[in-house]
């Protein structure tokens, strides 16, 4: 079952984890099928599940209803299992656009996953989207693809090796491995939680409007010309890309005043900068002048973000096998 990298079976009690994502590029245009660049990042969700009379998450047993990822997750990946006690732990803030959302879902997949006989890579990323897109209704397999396979991937893009295709009943992404560059990025969470869903159904509905199909084709370009500049790891091209998208972001009504003072605050230390996720609120993503790093978590800390310097986590979701329990 490990053949691929895949979960191997372990009896309960097992602890898991899985990283949290930032997109580069294509966000939004990603759900209706263009591509888009993802990075798993080094801020992490560490999962514990064991036996117990009652079901419950960090010791609240209604989450079982309230907890929309922790409900699908269990109804998927636990349908006739007995109860468990699952306790959670994370590094990536709520809500802000950087999968807390997906490295839970990926985490607890890949927990039950091993307590059932062990779970196959494709399997376990295919699995952790059906829980999320369960959850919140609408959605691409970005962050889960990136909390699963870890490092850089791009969906519907790239020309680098396929790891798996995830689908849904009406549409397909190829997920696809991208070399990462070895590159620092900063990102910074506004403060401000917003329900990926709205968001997604909002710019759906930008993008059936007249020049919908125009505005997708631009950010159509912008990912592949993105995510060929990260190949070739020339930074003018991809921060001249990111420019771009986030030009085309602010076109569909994604930004918010708080984000462009972030983005304002990121410009002298940085070379481009965008929203990263759903936007709304949530975070946006730098990529720093070389050297300014420091600087750029002041400026932004001042202009009131809470800033992370991130790189890309080289593993996806997995067991954690040192006695570690969250
Ligand atoms: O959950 P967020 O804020 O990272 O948004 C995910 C990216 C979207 O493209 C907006 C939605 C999706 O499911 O791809």
């Amino acid at each position: 079952m490990a053949a691929d990298g895949g979960i191997p079976a372990q009896p309960l009690p097992v602890a898991a984890r899985a990283p949290g994502k930032c997109i580069v590029f294509g966000e939004h245009a990603v759900v209706h099928g263009a591509p888009a660049l993802v990075m798993a990042i080094d801020l992490e969700t560490q999962l514990f599940a064991r036996a117990a009379p009652a079901t419950s998450l960090n010791s609240d047993a209604e989450a079982v209803r309230e907890n929309p990822y922790f409900r699908e997750g269990l109804a998927r990946a636990w349908p006739d299992g007995p109860p468990l006690a699952v306790r959670a732990v994370s590094r990536i803030p709520r809500g802000a656009g950087l999968g807390s959302s997906a490295a839970f879902s990926a985490a607890l997949v890949a927990a039950l996953g091993a307590v059932t006989g062990g779970i196959a890579r494709r399997d376990l990323a295919q699995r952790a989207f059906e829980v999320e897109r369960a959850a919140q209704g609408v959605g691409s397999p970005t962050d889960t693809a990136a909390s699963v396979a870890g490092g850089c991937v791009a969906l519907n893009g790239g020309d680098g090796p396929p790891l798996w295709s995830v689908r849904t009943d009406e549409r397909a992404w190829e997920v696809r491995r991208v070399p990462d560059p070895g590159w620092v990025w900063v990102v910074a969470h506004s403060g401000i939680r917003r329900a990926t869903g709205d968001q997604v159904r909002a710019v759906g509905r930008r993008l059936a409007s007249a020049d919908g199909a125009a505005l997708l084709e631009r950010f159509r370009t912008v990912a592949r010309e993105g995510i060929a500049a990260v190949v070739r790891e020339d930074r003018a091209a991809v921060a001249a890309r990111m420019r771009e998208n986030q030009a085309l972001l602010t076109e569909v009504g994604v930004s918010h005043p708080r984000l462009e003072a972030l983005l304002a605050a990121a410009a002298p230390a940085a070379e481009a900068a965008k929203i990263t996720g759903a936007g709304g609120g949530g975070s946006i993503v730098v990529l720093p002048i070389p050297g300014r790093e420091v600087d750029l978590t002041r400026r932004l800390a001042r202009a009131g973000g809470l800033p992370f310097v991130v790189r890309p986590a080289p593993h996806g979701a997995g067991l954690i096998e040192s006695g570690v329990r969250p």
